[in-house]
């Protein structure tokens, strides 16, 4: 059986280093790792989770899919499964930004020995962004994903110098250069949900700081979208 990824997870996959060592951390159903090895994109791979289900579930499709020499299982906390310099990159999928930072802030000796982080949280990206340009570590890419109806982003950071504007931290260093079709999506998206909260606020007689934020949002989604007609 060829495990096969959703669009969230392929974004992921394709921004790992390839002919090099991965782990990924909170792995869950192991999917990406079993899709790496199969493909033969990293020559060993490891898979971690802290969470007892998550491992076995882990270790059993390992088994199933006879992947034991190259896919490794270990049940444990953030990046304390790993050793420095055992994976050349280390992916971060599907959890909150903030557990991110934490996970990552907690292993200074592995991220050093670390060439590439591929990171794909499901909220606080600005704050994961502006954690990484402070701690030496540079976004090389970013890929959109659209995928049961929700949008993802997915990136990729090596080691380096990177000063992050505050538009930047919002959407994206590479997705602003890029901007993709994806990407186009996603600010419609977010520019029709800000126009809805404003009209919800103007219903109900709202003003002050939360209406003056989401104006200048919508002044900011406006002129980014803009550029494109
Ligand atoms: C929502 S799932 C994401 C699974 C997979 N990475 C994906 O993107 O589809 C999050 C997984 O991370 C695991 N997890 C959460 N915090 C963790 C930590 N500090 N260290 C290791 N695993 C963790 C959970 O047990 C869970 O299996």
């Amino acid at each position: 059986m060829l495990v096969k990824l959703d669009d969230r997870l392929a974004a992921v996959a394709g921004l790992v280093l390839p002919g090099q060592a991965a782990a990924d951390i909170g792995t869950d159903h192991n999917y990406l790792p079993a899709f790496l090895r199969q493909r033969g994109v990293c020559p060993r791979v490891i898979a971690s989770d802290k969470a007892d289900g998550p491992y076995r579930n882990a270790v059993a499709l390992t088994r199933r899919l006879g992947l034991e020499q190259t896919l490794e299982v270990r049940r444990g906390q953030g990046l304390e499964v790993l050793n420095p310099g055992e994976a050349a990159t280390i992916i971060i999928a599907g959890m909150g930004g903030r557990l991110t930072i934490e996970i990552l802030a907690a292993a200074p000796a592995v991220l050093a020995q670390t060439r590439r982080l591929v990171l794909q949280p499901q909220r606080d990206l600005p704050q994961l962004r502006r954690w990484l340009a402070e701690h030496g570590w540079r976004i090389v890419a970013e890929r959109m994903a659209y995928d049961h109806g929700w949008y993802y982003t997915a990136l990729a950071a090596e080691p380096g110098e990177a000063v992050l504007t505050p538009q930047e931290a919002e959407f994206g260093p590479c997705l602003l250069k890029e901007r993709p079709q994806l990407w186009l999506n996603y600010l419609r998206f977010r520019l029709v949900k800000t126009q809805r909260l404003l009209e919800q606020l103007a219903a109900f007689g709202g003003s002050g700081e939360r209406v003056l934020a989401l104006r200048r949002e919508q002044a900011e989604l406006t002129a980014l979208l803009g550029q494109d007609k």
